[in-house]
């Protein structure tokens, strides 16, 4: 696959999960990256390894703050904008500060983007923007209402990046990531995402606990997928394929029961005893839809996307992972 190469690449939120992934991929291709972060769901360990690195600048700072954003953007080709605060619950218990970040954030980025004459900017959108459409799979023209704070910040981005581009001539691509899972995803806290968290949990041999019967299914995304959305985000050039948004998934869904059987049967690999540990079940979380299924035929015709990862390759490399690093 062509990578992107030789370029200024600002990466916002990049001590993060997805982040991280991306500054360690841009790198490896001689690319300079810029990462801006300000390390409230960050961490340092995640981008420890970058930080002797000549073509590796870190900028600690907040993208609520204008001339922090002006600063990261100074003469960089492109930003892969993935700084915000994820999680339908946390916008739930504070909906005000998940707004400040992930609008108002927003919007300084893009402000800051068009100020320094980007090539463009490549957004992290998100899957819970199709809220309570029924359709299956989604396609990324039919959307429904928001469910929560959170999907309403993200619906905003997109229509925010809209209109920079009709007013301000901004390129930009938004990436509606679907539950995507793999190296470096934190387990911890109360806002965890489900596979590092079952994951900890059954290392452990604790009980994992699923919300509902175990029937809400979810397309799980290995970040390798994302990861070559958002290079070929980046590559692509015709006006057809630009200022838009993409489902950015495998397009195949899992119910949390059959996920759970995967991770007790890859992690029974290591420890047989995990193989055996019960999974207790609780109410719903108020917010989630319940089935999650993306069509990616859009990305695969205009961006030539083309998943490498299934979700049980991708869980496997996860599953392994955790094991060498966070046991
Ligand atoms: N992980 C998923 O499944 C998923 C799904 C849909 C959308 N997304 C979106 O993808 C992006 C990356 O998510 P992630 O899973 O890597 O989460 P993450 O929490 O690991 O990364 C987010 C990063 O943004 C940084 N950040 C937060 N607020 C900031 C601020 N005010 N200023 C500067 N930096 C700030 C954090 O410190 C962190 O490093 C987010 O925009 C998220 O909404 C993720």
């Amino acid at each position: 696959m062509q990578q992107i190469e030789n370029k200024i690449i600002l990466v916002t939120g990049g001590a993060g999960f997805i982040g991280s992934n991306l500054c360690e991929h841009l790198l490896q291709y001689n690319n300079k990256v810029v990462c801006l972060d300000n390390f409230a769901t960050g961490k340092t360990s995640n981008i420890q390894h970058l930080l002797a690195n000549p073509n590796f600048t870190l900028i600690v700072g907040d993208i609520r703050n204008l001339s922090d954003c002006h600063k990261a953007a100074q003469g960089v080709d492109y930003i892969l904008h993935q700084a915000a605060l994820g999680s339908v619950p946390r916008s739930i218990v504070d909906p005000i500060t998940s707004n400040e970040v992930n609008i108002s954030g927003f919007l300084n980025m893009l402000v800051a983007a068009r100020d320094a004459k980007v090539k463009k900017m490549v957004y992290a959108a998100s899957s819970s923007t199709y809220g309570d459409s029924e359709n299956l799979p989604k396609v990324e023209e039919i959307i429904g209402k928001p469910l929560s704070p959170y999907a309403i910040t993200k619906y905003v981005n997109e229509l925010y990046a809209d209109i920079f581009q009709h007013t301000y001539g901004l390129n930009t691509i938004g990436l509606r990531y679907f539950n995507v899972f793999g190296r470096k995803q934190d387990p911890d806290g109360a806002y965890a995402a489900v596979i590092p968290k079952f994951v900890m949990q059954l290392m452990k041999h604790e009980s994992p606990v699923i919300n509902g019967d175990g029937n809400y299914s979810r397309d799980f995304t290995y970040i390798d997928n994302v990861i070559q959305m958002n290079v070929r985000a980046l590559l692509a050039e015709n006006e057809e394929a630009m200022n838009t948004v993409y489902n950015t998934a495998f397009g195949d869904r899992t119910t949390l029961n059959d996920l759970m059987a995967s991770l007790k049967m890859y992690l029974a690999e290591y420890d047989p005893k995990i193989g055996a540990i019960e999974t207790v079940y609780g109410p719903n979380r108020v917010g989630d839809i319940p089935h999650s299924l993306a069509s990616i035929e859009k990305a695969k015709s205009l961006l030539g996307y083309n998943p490498e990862f299934s979700m049980q390759q991708g869980l496997k490399e996860a599953v392994a992972w955790y094991w060498e690093n966070l046991r």
